[in-house]
């Protein structure tokens, strides 16, 4: 019998998508605020609205769109979702998970995370893109936490590479090859969606974050469960807060964004042309 949360659940996701294409995704992008305009570039796109999708999630978030692309981006077959789910959008942990459960059924193999990001270390600038090279999540909460799936991964697993080392320095080299700086640096997690207290941020800045952010961790945790690479890229949009004197507002967030957008449009080309 189907329950909620079990395989099967997931499954018939991903068969409708299978039904509408004619190939197997390798790569997945889940794209982040203001950051989609890579998808304008997915060649021969089969375009699906996510509230067509059987179990899907649906997107809240004004500056996020609600599509499913799949097509090809520099000579791979991917699948990128323009507008992404987040827990402060009223969903667990656990229905957060759905999206990568079901690239892993796909056959997707790389998952490639963007966001944006607060900028918790004060030698970062607003339009620096930061790679991710480890998390701090301290929120209690797992995606994985319940009843193990099987068939995603075992029950205990390991973190330790989970934002993968060869796709840090694959990205580093292209960002060298194409003339862009990247910073590197842990992404705190903080679950919003109001943004953090100047006393968050000095607590975070101790325990080692480098950039603050509200997404990305659960999609990470779940793409490790299942045994997927992972890379993770933060646009720096905004100082935290207390850093500078002044309010955070979700317009500066966009603006940043939006005036990156061609840079990570260019980065994220190129590093999928180099995935092998
Ligand atoms: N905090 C949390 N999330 C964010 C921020 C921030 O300063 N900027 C963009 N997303």
């Amino acid at each position: 019998m189907k329950g909620k949360f079990d395989y099967e659940y997931f499954k018939e996701s991903a068969d409708y998508i299978l039904e509408k294409i004619d190939f197997k995704p390798e790569i997945a992008i889940i794209l982040g605020s203001a950051l989609g305009s890579i998808a304008e570039e997915i060649k021969n796109p089969v375009i699906i609205d996510y509230k067509e999708i059987p179990n899907f999630l649906v997107s809240t978030v004004q500056s996020h769109a609600g599509k499913l692309i799949l097509g090809e981006l520099s000579g791979k077959k991917v699948t990128c979702m323009s507008g992404r789910f987040h827990y402060y959008e009223g969903y667990d942990f656990e229905e957060l998970v759905a999206p990568v459960r079901v690239f892993h059924l796909l056959g997707v193999k790389t998952l490639i995370l963007t966001n944006a990001a607060g900028a918790v270390n004060t030698s970062f600038k607003p339009g620096d893109i930061m790679i991710i090279r480890d998390h701090i999540k301290l929120m209690g909460a797992s995606p994985m936490r319940g009843t193990n799936i099987e068939e995603f991964g075992p029950r205990f697993f390991d973190v330790s590479d989970m934002y993968t080392k060869e796709l840090r320095d694959l990205a580093k080299r292209c960002a060298n090859k194409i003339g862009i700086s990247l910073q590197e640096g842990v992404y705190y997690f903080c679950p919003g969606p109001q943004f953090e207290t100047p006393a968050e941020i000095k607590a975070i800045r101790i325990l080692g974050g480098d950039a603050v952010g509200m997404s990305t961790v659960t999609e990470a945790l779940t793409a490790a469960h299942c045994g997927m690479k992972v890379l993770g890229l933060s646009l720096i949009s905004n100082m935290a807060a207390g850093v500078l004197n002044q309010p955070i507002t979700t317009e500066e967030v966009d603006e940043i964004g939006a005036k990156a957008s061609e840079k990570f449009r260019r980065l994220i080309s190129e590093i999928v042309k180099e995935i092998d």
